[in-house]
């Protein structure tokens, strides 16, 4: 039954066969990492427990109305109690790679202003003992979104340069306890996303945004969130210096810094070209253009100016040349249109955004919108142009797929039986891996892909409502986790043994 349902001619959509090309494991090399994510804050729970301090996300989805139903983080999927048989699910599913993040205030719950919490390393101790273990390599983020609420009331984190410094000692102290058996190590997940969501959107903490974004009257959301990129970027600069200067030799592991990646691609091919290359320099050269390169791309010290924070001769000292591979998180293809040329949005036409705008890429699309995450479009094809991309503009470079999944929506009336008889998911994995294989022929240096995400988790804003697990977890009452086709389709795909569900 199960490989009738999985089977691609069970879809029944003919037209989109094109699109679809049977994977199989033996695509990608015998050392090929194969994992799921995840982060601390989405999945631990254990809020308060063994000495964790409190988050800067404890607070904000405490706070009415920041959250779809007020949910929180406190009990996630309480992982913290049941990782064990989290970990027993990869291996059956026979991944070899899982890639999660640490607690910040689990291992320091008030940042540099008090002691290390010994229980919160334990808590980490047990978790990369028990992968490996199991043979599955543990892939490191230091820092997921988490950081201790201290340093937001102390000097407002990520706004002042005083949070370079907190960083690189929480990243020393990660190092120091679990560098000797962690191999991969990023440094910051999705840098963007705190600068942007946190300081222009206002939906991420702490929640800073001007008009048109929300209802709130803090903030520049013109240049709180290039200051807030540019103490990440520092701070990300020197936990690598200080990785390669006192650790690295010893440890022989390498590190890296996660991004969103999307692709983005001009909505006419003449008219838009110079607006998708300008979005992309505003996007992913505004982190890896400084990583790679020593500096800012030229298009954004353009159209920013002195509004764009600058390197010291020191600081390009440190952040030239400090990663060892890229990392990039991709789930969607949009469109870029030039606000020179067509009439944009006052939001659009500010420089900050490159005076572009974007909109959901409607051209070959396979599956339509991820159902949980609207404007999200599933466009197998952006995966093979990414992986170009970055070989193109940031060579000699291996690249790890850190996060690619699919989303489903609680809500719109979906019953359990249709959020785990997930075969868009499948569907959707497989044609991102048909993408990433033809890349990887093509000459991308594709070392390992990770599902976003291993179970149904706390997505954010989003709740417990948006569900991008490949295993469904009864959020409200047993916790159990239920494998959807998806898990089951992967342990074929993986030839891990069969889920004993
Ligand atoms: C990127 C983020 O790293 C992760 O935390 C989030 O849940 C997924 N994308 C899905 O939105």
């Amino acid at each position: 039954l199960l490989l009738l349902l999985v089977s691609p001619h069970s879809y029944g959509e003919k037209e989109e066969e094109d699109e679809f090309e049977e994977i199989k494991r033996s695509d990608f090399p015998k050392h090929f990492f194969f994992g799921a994510s995840t982060s601390s804050y989405q999945i631990e729970g254990g809020y308060l427990e063994d000495g964790k301090g409190i988050s800067n996300w404890d607070v904000f989805s405490h706070t009415p109305g920041k959250i779809i139903n007020n949910d929180t983080g406190d009990v996630a999927d309480d992982h913290y109690h049941r990782y064990l048989e989290d970990i027993e699910l990869m291996h059956s599913m026979g991944m070899n790679a899982y890639r999660f993040s640490i607690s910040w205030t689990r291992i320091l719950p008030r940042g540099r202003f008090g002691k290390v919490n010994k229980r919160g390393i334990n808590f980490y101790n047990k978790i990369i003992d028990n992968l490996l273990l199991k043979g599955i390599e543990p892939f490191v983020t230091i820092y997921h979104f988490d950081y201790p609420m201290e340093l937001e009331t102390r000097y407002e984190s990520w706004m002042s340069s005083q949070m370079q410094d907190d960083f690189v000692d929480f990243a020393n102290i990660c190092f120091e306890e679990f560098g000797d058996r962690v191999k991969y190590w990023m440094t910051i997940n999705e840098p963007e996303m705190v600068a942007i969501l946190g300081y222009k959107k206002g939906n991420f903490p702490p929640a800073h945004c001007s008009p048109p974004f929300g209802n709130c009257s803090i903030g520049n959301s013109d240049r709180e969130p290039l200051i807030v990129m540019h103490n990440q970027l520092l701070a990300h600069a020197k936990a690598v210096s200080l990785y390669r200067t006192h650790f690295q030799e010893k440890q022989g592991g390498s590190i890296g810094i996660t991004i969103s990646m999307q692709m983005y691609e001009p909505l006419d091919q003449q008219l838009d070209r110079k607006a998708a290359d300008r979005f992309l320099a505003f996007h992913v050269g505004w982190i890896y253009d400084p990583i790679v390169y020593g500096d800012y791309p030229k298009k954004m010290r353009e159209i920013l100016g002195s509004e764009l924070p600058s390197f010291s001769d020191e600081d390009k000292k440190y952040i030239k040349g400090s990663l060892d591979f890229t990392s990039i998180n991709h789930y969607t293809t949009k469109y870029v249109k030039d606000c020179f040329h067509s009439s944009c949005t006052d939001e659009a036409n500010r420089p900050i955004n490159a005076f572009t705008e974007t909109t959901p890429y409607r051209n070959g699309i396979l599956i339509g919108d991820q159902m949980g995450m609207p404007g999200l479009y599933v466009v197998p094809r952006g995966m093979e142009k990414v992986i170009n991309y970055i070989k193109q503009k940031y060579p000699n470079q291996s690249i790890f797929v850190t996060e690619n999944g699919y989303s489903m929506p609680t809500s719109d009336g979906n019953k359990v039986e249709d959020i785990v008889n997930d075969w868009k998911r499948i569907k959707f994995h497989k044609s991102y891996l048909a993408a990433l294989a033809k890349a990887m022929r093509n000459g991308g240096h594709v070392r390992g892909y990770f599902a976003w995400s291993l179970m149904d988790n706390f997505e954010w804003i989003r709740g417990y409502d948006t569900r991008f697990g490949l295993f469904y977890v009864d959020h409200l009452k047993t916790l159990e986790r239920r494998p959807k086709l998806s898990a089951h389709w992967f342990t074929s795909f993986l030839g891990g043994y069969p889920l004993n569900f």
